[in-house]
């Protein structure tokens, strides 16, 4: 089973191994030494930064090496087979790091920490902390236990829990974007998916916490802010509901842009769409993940939306924000998917013309519904044959879409230098595609320029700052 990710967009779950670093505060240091890496969706790596602020305050500093930490962590993706053999994978390469030193503590974090709970401590004989999504608070005391020479495992899952206090620390940052979780968990049991096992119930957080981390990066430099749930459509907080925390994060500053992920296609509405419209800094973008584009195929996924209302929320998407950007999720070969069904995927695309799309070929995962209900009878070839056709008509549509940008002006927020070349900077345009120009020394990163866009490849835009 192979993942062929064929965007650049930020809110990518094949994300992997991502070090967190952090220069030390020395005076807090206690001299030991956290080492987290993170894999799965940017919820995760947002956790891993609360995880840092938690263990920091207690006086722990981090390090690149996890050959010399006391500490290490691995924040955990189940969402499929293949990232949980990831994680088995890195964790024997941690094996000869702690025979060196017995004393180091080896914990698993995350969303495959809740899904094996503590029958993790007996698969991986060098772990000595599981500890789920909700529960690290209790890191500290955690590791006092491993360290007066027990095994610590709590997964307990919240209904409340949402770290709303915990201001993260900002990991690996290039300094003018962030993710701000606003929600946790999932409620709605897509019959195919782990993540409402691993990450519990839905709730929101308080949008004042929202907002004042919201205003907190914009004055520490920050120009973009990535607001995060699992459903962010279904954000409810007292008489707050998403399009309200919207226009409020918006309102923080017209000079900080506004994106959020994940839209679900049965909730997101006109209201938002609207708020979008008005609102220049929200961006003009939308992560709305299809899945599949059958109806029956829908329905046994539990989506709770049909191809037509899919269609009906593109449609009125590109009525209310003309110019708006769109990506998707698509899963090939979920279970008695016939080749006919497949084909509605792929005219499903022809009909939206997505910017992006993360693709995936079913990975039947233990305990959902799907796992208990259907057979996964669609051979692993044909859902790789099916899997490869989607992507090479998504590589089609990517290059028709950034075509259509090209030969105008975008407005790009500078992120950096570009990691091809220290010539040219880089940053994304609306639509969250990335821009690549050559570096102009008057204009630096964190500002916003015109770029005039003169070609493409079917993942970046390639131009030159005017004016
Ligand atoms: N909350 C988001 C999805 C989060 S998981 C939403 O509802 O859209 C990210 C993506 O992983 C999903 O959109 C889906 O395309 C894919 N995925 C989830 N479970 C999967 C599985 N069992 N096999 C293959 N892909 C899966
Ligand atoms: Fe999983 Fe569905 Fe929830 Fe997304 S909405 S996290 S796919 S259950
Ligand atoms: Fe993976 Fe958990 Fe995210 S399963 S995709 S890390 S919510």
């Amino acid at each position: 089973m192979f993942e062929t990710p064929t965007s650049t967009k930020q809110h990518d779950e094949s994300r992997q191994g991502e070090a967190l670093i952090l220069e030390k505060d020395p005076q807090k240091s206690s001299g030991r030494k956290l080492y987290i890496e993170s894999y799965g969706c940017q919820m995760n790596f947002s956790d891993s930064e609360i995880v840092a602020s938690i263990l920091l305050d207690k006086g722990f500093e981090t390090t690149r090496d996890y050959k010399e930490a006391d500490v290490v962590f691995i924040n955990t993706c189940s969402i499929r087979e293949n990232a949980e053999q990831r994680v088995r994978n890195r964790l024997k390469e941690f094996e000869s790091a702690k025979a060196k030193n017995p004393g180091m503590v080896v914990g698993v974090l995350g969303c495959m920490a809740e899904r094996l709970k503590s029958k993790f401590l007996e698969e991986e004989k060098l772990v000595d902390v599981v500890v789920g999504p909700d529960a690290y608070r209790d890191l500290p005391n955690l590791i006092e236990k491993v360290d007066e020479g027990s095994r610590a495992v709590n997964v307990l899952l919240s209904r409340e829990e949402t770290y709303a206090d915990i201001s993260p620390v900002r990991l690996n940052t290039n300094g003018v974007t962030a993710f701000i979780s606003i929600m946790r968990g999932c409620d709605n049991m897509c019959s195919f998916c782990v993540v409402p096992f691993t990450r519990g119930r839905e709730r929101s957080r308080d949008p004042q916490s929202i907002v004042k981390e919201a205003r907190d990066l914009f004055d520490a430099g920050y120009r973009e802010v990535t607001l995060l749930g699992q459903n962010v459509d279904s954000y409810k907080y007292e008489n707050i509901n998403f399009a309200n925390l919207l226009q409020m994060v918006a309102l923080v500053d017209p000079l900080l842009r506004v994106r959020f992920s994940t839209s679900h296609p049965k909730d997101i509405t006109d209201e938002v769409l609207y708020t979008m419209a008005k609102h220049e800094n929200i961006c003009k973008y939308i992560h709305l993940p299809v899945q599949s584009g059958n109806s029956r195929i829908l329905k046994l996924m539990n989506r709770t939306y049909d191809r037509e209302w899919y269609m009906e929320r593109v449609d009125a998407i590109r009525r209310i924000i003309p110019d708006c950007g769109i990506s998707t999720d698509v899963i090939t070969g979920f279970c008695s998917e016939t080749e006919e069904e497949h084909r509605d995927t792929l005219s499903m695309m022809d009909y939206v013309k997505y910017d992006f799309a993360y693709m995936f070929a079913y990975s039947e995962r233990p305990g959902t519904l799907a796992a208990k209900r259907y057979a996964d009878d669609i051979p692993e070839e044909v859902k790789k044959r099916r899997l490869t056709e989607v992507v090479d008509r998504q590589r089609e549509h990517s290059l028709e879409r950034l075509k259509t940008y090209v030969g105008k002006v975008h407005k790009v927020l500078i992120e950096g230098t570009s990691k091809r070349s220290d010539k040219d900077y880089c940053g994304r345009n609306d639509q969250n595609t990335m821009v690549v120009f050559p570096i102009d020394e008057r204009y630096k990163k964190g500002d916003y320029v015109d770029v005039h866009v003169e070609s493409c490849t079917s993942a970046t835009l390639i131009g030159r700052i005017i004016g």
